[in-house]
């Protein structure tokens, strides 16, 4: 099928190239420039495990153009899959969408679908399309569908060539029958719902993890207090297949482009039809205040950093990204830094995207090694693989004073009490305490 997909973010890229896999003949749409020349060339501008050699071997069936018109002109299907960054009152912005909406409508000369993929608050997609048959210029038939995006970044191929579920949302039998044609390739349970329950199913999924999250951080706060490991509960908890096993990572909090968005766009949402949805108001306010927990917890290590060496291992929202929205080294290291310490960090694919937040004053380290000799304290806030992988003795040789505090549990205890490390997680008991009074 001839596919076009506006945007070419981690949504509409990975949608694209997932759809070129498959024979489909896509042209992918940006504004920018620099980045459509950098992918003419088969270079994906996003770091995602597998998208270039995905890109590498479907350039045969991929376009990138920035000639919106060409593009969706003869185009069967359209994905529109730019972003709905949060507005200062927790609503969605969806300004990206009806520009791309409108050079739409004004670009069509076949019958198409236009496919909705951005997250997009309930009720949307019918406005979308008034809009779009108010402003077309041919007399064609444009239907407009929900598709809702599940992915996760770092594993986005995966995610989309291997979906949970494809939910497709519309209001007439014609799209729905187009979009399984589009899907044919892709094994997944496909759900023709309606177009409004496609919306919710998004932020319902979304908010229903977030929340989850925020559940078990508070139950990790309860058992640092009464002495119970949170790793043992959730693992207890794990084997109850209606509560699963999976998503009960205690931590510093979510972060990343879609659960502290979703979260508040829904409440907004609810607020507006003069509605309450309070778990998810809850489930917000515990995500704020967990990521301030290791600052907390350095609080009983030292009054203040004044002149402190504080090594900072990991700044991204989560491992196997280079993206820092909404991340917890966001809002952790400015606090440090205020209050007089020398910031180290260590990331191995963030720190690009770090300095452009803080190009001044920190020290940028190649290796955990380095960021952390004669370092006064470690703060945990990425779970990489070279951090739970690295030789816990190191610390105790190489740091100054060696306190470390885990904001992803990386270590089991019984490999830090074999050390003279303090050690400090979320949700368990801390580790060697009786050498802060040595
Ligand atoms: C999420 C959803 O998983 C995905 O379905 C949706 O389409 C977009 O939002 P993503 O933001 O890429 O994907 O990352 P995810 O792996 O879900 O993690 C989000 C945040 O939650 C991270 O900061 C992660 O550290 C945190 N998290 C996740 C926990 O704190 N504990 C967990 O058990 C799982």
């Amino acid at each position: 099928m001839k596919i076009a997909v506006a945007g070419t973010g981690y949504v509409g890229l990975v949608t694209g190239v997932c759809l070129a896999s498959k024979g489909h003949d896509v042209t992918c749409v940006d504004i920018d420039k620099d980045k459509v020349e950098i992918m003419q060339k088969g270079v994906s501008p996003i770091y995602e495990p597998g998208l270039s050699e995905l890109m590498t071997e479907s350039l045969a069936h991929l376009t990138f153009t920035t000639d919106y018109q060409g593009a969706y002109r003869d185009a069967e299907v359209i994905f529109i899959g730019v972003g709905t960054p949060e507005k200062q009152d927790g609503s969605a912005n969806l300004s990206y969408v009806y520009k791309v909406a409108k050079q739409i409508a004004e670009s069509v000369e076949r019958d198409c679908v236009v496919v909705v993929k951005s997250t997009v608050p309930i009720g949307t997609n019918d406005k979308i399309e008034a809009y779009i048959h108010d402003k077309q210029k041919n007399d064609v038939k444009i239907y407009v569908a929900s598709n809702p995006e599940f992915l996760s970044q770092g594993t986005a191929v995966k995610d989309t060539l291997h979906a949970s579920r494809i939910v497709i949302g519309v209001e007439d039998k014609v799209p729905g029958e187009i979009l399984k044609n589009v899907y044919d390739g892709f094994e997944a349970p496909k759900l023709v719902v309606k177009r409004r329950s496609a919306e919710m199913i998004k932020y319902a999924s979304n908010d229903f993890l977030a929340l989850k999250i925020s559940y078990v951080n508070e139950i990790a706060n309860l058992c640092e207090i009464v002495g119970a490991d949170i790793e043992e509960v959730t693992d207890g908890m794990g084997y109850d297949a209606r509560i699963g096993n999976k998503f009960l990572s205690s931590g510093i909090g979510y972060g990343g482009s879609c659960f502290p968005k979703d979260t508040k766009a829904l409440n907004w949402l609810a607020n507006f039809n003069d509605n309450e949805i309070r778990t998810i108001r809850a489930a917000i306010e515990v995500n704020e205040n967990q990521k301030f927990k290791l600052i907390k917890k350095a609080k009983k290590y030292y009054d203040d950093f004044l002149f402190l060496n504080v090594a900072v291992l990991g700044c991204t929202f989560k491992p196997g990204t280079d993206d820092l929205r909404e991340a917890a080294s966001l809002v952790n290291v400015p606090l440090l830094m205020e209050d007089g310490a020398h910031v180290r960090v260590w990331d191995p694919v963030g720190m690009e995207n770090f300095k452009k937040h803080f190009p001044e004053k920190i020290q940028y380290c190649k290796t955990i090694e380095e960021a952390i000799t004669g370092a006064d304290l470690c703060l945990i806030l990425t779970e990489w693989d070279e951090v739970k992988q690295f030789d816990v003795q190191k610390y105790e040789e190489l740091m100054n004073k060696a306190i470390v505090l885990d904001g992803r549990n990386c270590y089991t205890l019984d490999q830090m009490k074999n050390t003279k490390v303090i050690y400090d997680s979320i949700g368990r008991s801390a580790v060697n305490q009786d050498l802060l009074k040595k």
